[in-house]
């Protein structure tokens, strides 16, 4: 997945050459422990798909980012940055980026703290870019939290329901797309109706991403994620796949019965060709494809042709390097 090159607008690839400098520089206070921390996962990559898409909301792709709306994508990609820092202690995580997880290699104790040094950061940025920024971003926060909360609610519930999983990731993941796109729009000067269908792109290409990224848990080849394969089946967290696959008439049961406790490895692999052998995939990757027709009919509705083209192309491109 390259969202750059899917979103085809040049000058937001100059924008982003402009935004890791700034992106970099936001995190760092002098000290040097705390430095090495927060720069640990900035260092190691990521896709900057939520800063692309605040960048792209606000210019259009059709003049150079401002300042604010740079500041802007780094607000939401510190916020981003911090719910990976929390989540891969939820999740127990070892591996984020391609490089050992902040818990992993400092303990869990200083991921919370520095993730919660990151969240700062992001709302002293926000703060700065005035009141509408700053309560989206704080609203973002509380509906991000509650989605992750609720995915807890329902660890290891092999009775997890469809709408359940929504409710997660709707706010664990779409809410902070939508308000990457929103901010984008605010940092621009936008309103009514343009803003809105900005905010509603980013919330179904949210939901998108996060079905992407649970098909991807159970069909991906070891090694080609940055983290392992099966880590959700692993750690208890049912996806869209798995709750299909535990409805299967032939091998519902028999997951169920392996599920509903933390897993070793013989065991996550065992859940994994069980749901392989289900429509669980198939079905949720329809249920996706649904969602990429629901973000390029938004998309089409936006007033600036480069910009629909551009966000079609990136919902739609998103299932399109499935292994399958
Ligand atoms: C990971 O997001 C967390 C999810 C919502 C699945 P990304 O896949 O965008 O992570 P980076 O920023 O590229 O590492
Ligand atoms: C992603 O959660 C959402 C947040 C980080 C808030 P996941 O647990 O599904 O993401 P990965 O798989 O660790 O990237
Ligand atoms: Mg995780
Ligand atoms: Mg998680």
């Amino acid at each position: 997945m390259n969202p750059l090159q899917s979103l085809g607008l040049p000058s937001v690839e100059a924008d982003m050459a402009l935004f890791e400098p700034l992106l970099a520089e936001s995190v760092v206070i002098g000290d040097t422990f705390l430095d090495g921390i927060t720069t640990h996962l900035i260092a190691a990559g990521g896709k900057r798909l939520r800063p692309l898409l605040s960048v792209a909301s606000a210019t259009m792709g059709a003049h150079a980012a401002t300042r604010n709306d740079l500041l802007g994508g780094v607000a939401v990609e510190l916020m981003h940055l911090a719910s990976l820092y929390h989540d891969d202690v939820m999740d127990e995580a070892t591996m984020r980026r391609t490089v050992e997880s902040v818990n992993a290699r400092y303990g869990n104790i200083v991921a919370i703290v520095a993730g919660d040094f990151l969240m700062a950061r992001s709302a002293a940025i926000a703060a700065d870019l005035g009141t509408p920024v700053s309560s989206l971003l704080a609203h973002t926060l509380a509906r991000l939290t509650q989605g992750q909360v609720s995915e807890v609610r329902t660890s290891f519930d092999a009775n997890r329901t469809v709408e359940d999983y929504y409710e997660a990731i709707s706010g664990k993941t779409a809410a902070l797309m939508a308000a990457a796109c929103r901010v984008g729009g605010l940092t621009s000067g936008q309103s009514g109706q343009d803003l809105e269908a900005l905010t509603e792109y980013g919330m179904s290409l949210g939901l998108i991403f996060q079905l992407r990224d649970d098909i991807l848990d159970i069909t991906a080849v070891n090694g080609e994620l940055g983290k392992p394969v099966g880590q959700d089946l692993a750690e208890g967290i049912y996806t869209l796949p798995v709750i299909i696959a535990l409805n299967d008439k032939e091998v519902g049961d028999e997951l169920r019965r392996l599920l509903g406790h933390e897993l070793d490895d013989a065991e996550r692999e065992e859940a994994r060709i069980l749901v392989t052998r289900t429509s669980g995939i198939k079905e949720s990757l329809a249920e996706a494809q649904r969602h990429v027709v629901r973000a390029g009919e938004i998309a089409s509705s936006l007033n600036n042709d480069d910009l629909s083209r551009g966000f079609e192309n990136l919902a739609s491109s998103l299932l399109e390097d499935l292994p399958l």
